[in-house]
């Protein structure tokens, strides 16, 4: 399963895309929000792009489709390789229908159930997004609506590619990857715990210790 880090924060998407784990990035204007107000939108989407070189998913925020036709041709025209993040809304949708024939690539967003899922990938979608966390958040079982989408993608061999998004902890990845998701889309935060474990730090200390002890007799043996 490929790991996006869903992010905006150059320096987070810098580390993450240094450690060789992820292979895209996905943004929303929430996590445009929260970067420096007077940084320039557009330098900072390529930035990313010069970063990473992979998928890179920009959203829409027009809700009628030809504002996001619109917004879609002026983040192409900042390069051609992005792909448009549009909501999963009926305007949406026929968005994705004509961007498909474009052969544009989409990544539908705001995805709670498998049958919105099946409505974006009939429609065109390129890359699907299901929200787990957000669901969890509302005492809704995420992880269920991720494994009755890969069941159904599984039966039919559907086209759309299935991103697990709204990722919370690193269970959630695990969960994902077993469902069959085929990218999860992880906050930097938990791209860092995935990394950890106590006893990988204890033992590189114990290493190290060993190391320095033998080194040290071997010095006072060669004195
Ligand atoms: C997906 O592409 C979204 O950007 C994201 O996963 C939303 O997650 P949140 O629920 O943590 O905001």
């Amino acid at each position: 399963m490929q790991l996006y880090v869903d992010s905006a924060n150059i320096a987070d998407i810098r580390h993450a895309a240094s450690l060789g784990m992820i292979s895209g990035v996905t943004t929303n204007p929430s996590l445009l929000a929260k970067e420096d107000p007077s940084i320039d939108i557009k330098a900072l989407i390529l930035d990313i792009h010069k970063t990473v070189g992979g998928h890179l998913s920009v959203e829409v925020v027009s809700t009628d489709t030809a504002g996001m036709l619109r917004e879609a041709d002026e983040i192409l025209s900042w390069f051609p390789e992005a792909t448009i993040k549009i909501p999963m809304i009926p305007a949406g949708l026929s968005a994705v229908k004509e961007l498909a024939r474009q052969q544009v690539p989409t990544n539908v967003t705001l995805i709670f159930s498998a049958a919105q899922a099946l409505a974006a990938n009939n429609a065109g979608a390129t890359y699907v997004s299901l929200f787990l966390g957000r669901l969890d958040d509302v005492s809704t079982d995420g992880m269920r609506a991720v494994e009755d989408t890969c069941e159904i993608w599984d039966v039919h061999g559907l086209e759309s590619q299935i991103i697990a998004a709204s990722i919370r902890h690193p269970i959630h990845v695990l969960q994902c990857a077993k469902a069959g998701a085929h990218i999860a889309t992880v906050p930097y935060k938990v791209l860092m715990q995935m990394l950890k474990h106590p006893l990988t730090d204890s033992g590189l200390q114990s290493f190290l210790n060993d190391y320095e002890k033998m080194k040290a007799e071997k010095e006072k043996l060669s004195a």
